[in-house]
């Protein structure tokens, strides 16, 4: 952009192809390698758990006409789940979001249970209860005995391996993930993940009830976080490892504004909950390889309790009752201070180095992604990434963004990034033969 915000005529242009990309993008995911199966009829559904996710899947469900049982085990956690979803529609019928008519239409269409026996009618189960494989296989046991036969039996599992779900039952055919994103009534993003049984009828009723409640499904194999947060892993720890490294929060957060991120992802943090996976992280530490670098800043955070905005600290301070970011200076003392226990002498790091170590270690997983067949094609992964992860729409997401600069051109930096910092950085074999071919991924 030049000095008056405004854009050149050659960078309107260039907008203007990622946005018309992106549009495309969303029609292309639609189609899938299902031969000619069509989608089984789905007129009821069945949601498990009515935590934060259950709620909204629930809320989607009815939205698209579809009358749902709201199901959770626990009296408490029921009656607070069927309380969220109510305040979530009275606040859009006050804000003027929603009519009080379709409110009753839609609240009249879900029920709650305290039986999971209550499944029994419905064409669709999604399970989104704690993440825990042993607890998950329970209720997969327990919907081989309920379920209708024909019923869809979805997990929601944001990590999980869905084979080893499936495996429980006797019909792993009908067994799918429905990776929803938070709050599930409002992200249009669906990723539809097809485990090693699951039939092709099942991958098309999930992609068509992805439709039909009005959101962007893209289907995925089974990888660790999916094609979704298997590239956020990259862009999230080449942030932390920036902070190690010299930069401050507000500095890489800056950049990825500038960027055209929305939030930067520090700021992202502290709105979560930097306490989020904390649990997780901490049990994998005592397995992980000592081979590569590792980034714990953000455990330390949470011992510190800074967990964020619900705490008026972590990465930012907050002053009461304003959810503004503020430098804090105490943080950046103590990341400094970090840096230097860890023997790092800290260095001034640009906008521009924030935004490719960001961004191309996406890229390179995307990659990766592309040569194992997670992801069927590299416009899937730039639909994830606008819909479901903030990346600017306006660059055409990561996979599009790399076809723009060059691949030899990613490649390279990729490269000496590789050579530089190790392990993470090892080029993907299809970004370095489609760098040397001139190839680009939108050609695959
Ligand atoms: N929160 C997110 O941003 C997010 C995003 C995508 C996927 N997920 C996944 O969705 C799932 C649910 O996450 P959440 O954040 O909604 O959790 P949550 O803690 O808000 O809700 C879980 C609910 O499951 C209920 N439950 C536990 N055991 C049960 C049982 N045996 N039968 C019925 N209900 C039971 C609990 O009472 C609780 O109400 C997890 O697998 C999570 O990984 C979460």
């Amino acid at each position: 952009m030049n000095a008056s915000n405004e854009l050149n005529p050659q960078e309107a242009v260039a907008r203007e192809a990622a946005l018309a990309h992106v549009k495309a993008a969303e029609k292309t995911a639609a189609q899938i390698p299902v031969g000619d199966a069509a989608p089984r009829p789905v007129a009821q559904a069945a949601v498990i758990g009515a935590g934060t996710m259950g709620g909204g899947i629930a809320m989607a469900l009815a939205a698209a006409g579809i009358p749902v049982t709201l199901i959770d085990a626990n009296e408490e956690s029921l009656a607070r789940g069927l309380a969220r979803i109510r305040d979530n529609y009275e606040n859009s019928v006050k804000r003027g979001k929603l009519d009080a008519a379709v409110r009753d239409e839609r609240l009249a269409r879900i029920t709650g249970s305290l039986s999971i026996a209550d499944v029994k009618n419905a064409d669709i189960v999604i399970e989104a209860v704690f993440e825990d494989l042993a607890l998950k296989q329970g209720i997969f046991r327990e919907l081989d005995v309920h379920a209708k036969p024909g019923a869809v039996l979805a997990t929601n599992t944001s990590g999980l391996d869905i084979d080893e779900i499936a495996a429980v039952t006797k019909r792993p055919a009908d067994v799918v993930g429905a990776h929803f994103f938070s709050p599930a009534h409002v992200m249009r993003l669906l990723e539809v993940v097809r485990a090693a049984q699951t039939a092709d009828d099942v991958i098309a009723t999930l992609m068509d009830l992805g439709r039909r409640m009005g959101k962007v499904s893209v289907l995925s194999r089974i990888y660790p976080g999916f094609i979704g947060n298997a590239l956020f892993r990259n862009y999230n720890r080449e942030a932390h490892f920036l902070v190690e490294d010299g930069a401050l929060p507000h500095e890489v957060d800056a950049a990825l504004k500038a960027f055209g991120y929305a939030m930067g992802i520090f700021a992202v943090h502290d709105m979560a909950g930097n306490d989020v996976g904390y649990q997780t992280r901490k049990a994998q530490m005592a397995t992980r390889p000592t081979d590569r670098r590792w980034n714990d800043l953000i455990m330390k955070l949470v011992e510190m309790g800074r967990l964020g905005q619900k705490s008026g600290k972590g990465w930012y301070r907050y002053e009461a009752g304003s959810r503004e970011p503020q430098r804090d200076e105490e943080l950046e003392r103590f990341i400094v201070e970090e840096s230097e226990r860890m023997g790092i002498t800290r260095r001034p790091i640009s906008a521009g180095e924030v935004v490719k170590r960001c961004v191309y270690g996406m890229i390179n997983e995307g990659a990766r992604l592309l040569e194992q067949g997670i992801a069927l094609r590299a416009s899937d992964i730039d639909v994830v990434y606008v819909t479901g992860y903030g990346f600017p729409a306006h660059r055409g997401g990561p996979m599009y963004y790399a076809d723009q600069i060059g691949l030899a051109n990613v490649y390279r930096d990729i490269q000496r990034l590789h050579e530089e910092y190790g392990y993470w950085w090892k080029p993907a074999p299809l970004l370095e033969k489609l760098a040397a071919e001139n190839g680009r991924f939108g050609d695959l």
